[in-house]
């Protein structure tokens, strides 16, 4: 009954709202209803997997993310290369999009079958990175460990948490919707499991500009707007990524540094704050995202002529982060933030914050330069860092024959 019933709104090409406005009129009181759900249909294209840099630093951020730091269990090295090779595989087809074969009902399935029969690419992008613990004495990788990669220290107000830290491996999914970052993520762990294994996961999002402009984080404000313009590949070649003639080995050129940190919000404690100050602990206007005595999100703040911090305070969260001068502009970054939500934690409190995620050249010069001049500001009341890592994100795969790790472990 309820499928005919369903057959004939389909074949009379009612849509959603239409077929629910003809099933709940229908007076029939043994009718099952089905309820129309609204948009997000996964119909996004690929996004390019090949490339002299791996996808998902520059490509600009879908909704959905999740952010896996993974401890290799492989003992040795040919089973770590057998894991980068997996990885790869996985990565290029999940990407790619395509129907998974057909093992026969006898065996477990190819594919989980979460996102149908016929996997859509839906703008996914896998981003592999490696962290300093790779490059201890299990696979005999020390003298190729990228010369920039430190583990993450614990800087002035974090609370860092072991459960929350470190991981051999970083991958980063991020895709049009959240069921294919987890079709992807599940896929990725089915293919290499007993070489590696998930030490700790974080799921992001971000939701679509209100109105208009840029997403905006849980406390109110829009994320992400002034970033280095590495759309240019000289500022990209300065700020973004590896490249000939740093000390570097060669194998790391292309690859840039990966930086993640769990920031919890105290969104309870925020949202009990006044909006002069909020503002004032931003240096924007939380409506329209302009600079403090600006009028649009767009627009730079000219610190040289408010050197007093009259317009734009000199301890706001963004002036501190890039005080625009000649000494502090090598220390850009390219943030990629997501917001993520955890339900409550046992005291009822909410527990959701930033995934807070960005790339560059070098973690000294640029994230740690930046996080210093950050350490005390009025921000720091509300926010908690308390996981994450460093990781250096792996040069793109070039082309059918390479793999993400090759240069790595063939060098
Ligand atoms: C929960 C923690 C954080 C929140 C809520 C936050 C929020 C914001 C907001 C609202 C802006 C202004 C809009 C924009 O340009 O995107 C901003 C800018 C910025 N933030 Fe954060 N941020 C956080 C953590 C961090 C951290 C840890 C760093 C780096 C160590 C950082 C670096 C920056 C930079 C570089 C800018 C751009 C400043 C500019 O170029 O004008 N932020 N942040």
């Amino acid at each position: 009954m309820t499928i005919d019933r369903r057959r004939f709104l389909l074949r009379s090409g009612l849509g959603a709202v239409g077929a629910f406005a003809a099933l709940s009129g229908s007076g029939d009181a043994d009718a099952d209803v089905t309820l129309p759900v609204s948009g997000n249909d996964a119909t996004l294209g690929p996004v390019p997997f090949e490339g002299r840099h791996q996808a998902g630093i520059l490509t600009a951020l879908p909704p959905a993310a999740a952010f896996l730091a993974l401890d290799v269990i492989a003992e040795d090295r040919s089973t770590l290369t057998d894991l980068f090779r997996t990885v790869t595989a996985r990565a290029r087809y999940l990407t790619a999009g395509g129907v998974p074969p057909d093992l026969g009902t006898a065996s477990p399935p190819s594919d989980s079958g979460t996102l149908g029969a016929d996997v859509p690419a839906d703008a996914l992008t896998v981003t592999l990175g490696v962290s300093s613990s790779l490059f201890d004495d299990r696979f005999a990788l020390a003298t190729r460990r990228p010369i920039r990669l430190t583990t993450m220290r614990a800087f002035p107000n974090d609370g860092l948490n072991p459960d929350w830290l470190g991981g051999d491996l970083m991958l980063q999914l991020c895709a049009g919707s959240t069921d294919t970052v987890l079709h992807a993520l599940r896929d990725i762990t089915r293919h290499t499991r007993g070489a590696m294994q998930v030490r700790w996961r974080m799921d992001g999002f971000i939701s679509p500009p209100r109105p208009t402009g840029l997403p905006r984080n849980h406390l109110g404000f829009m994320d992400g707007i002034a970033n280095p313009d590495v759309t240019n590949p000289k500022i990209a070649d300065q700020l973004l990524w590896v490249v000939k003639g740093h000390g570097e080995p060669a194998w790391a050129v292309g690859g840039s540094y990966h930086v993640i940190r769990l920031i919890r919000m105290f969104t309870e404690f925020w949202d009990r704050v006044s909006l002069h100050v909020q503002q004032a602990t931003i240096g924007r206007y939380r409506a329209s995202g302009a600079p403090l005595g600006m009028t649009s999100y767009t627009d730079i703040p000219d610190y040289a002529k408010d050197r007093h911090g009259y317009d734009v305070p000199l301890t706001a969260h963004m002036r501190l982060a890039n005080p625009r001068t000649a000494i502090t502009e090598p220390s850009r970054i390219l943030r990629r933030g997501y917001n993520y939500d955890l339900g409550v934690d046992v005291n009822g409190t909410l527990n959701m914050g930033l995934v807070f995620n960005c790339f560059q050249q070098d973690l000294l010069r640029q994230f740690e330069a930046t996080q210093t001049r950050l350490v005390d500001e009025p921000l720091a009341d509300y926010i908690r860092p308390f996981g994450g890592g460093y990781f250096f994100a792996l040069p793109g795969v070039r082309n059918s024959e390479d793999w993400l790790g090759r240069g790595l472990m063939q060098a």
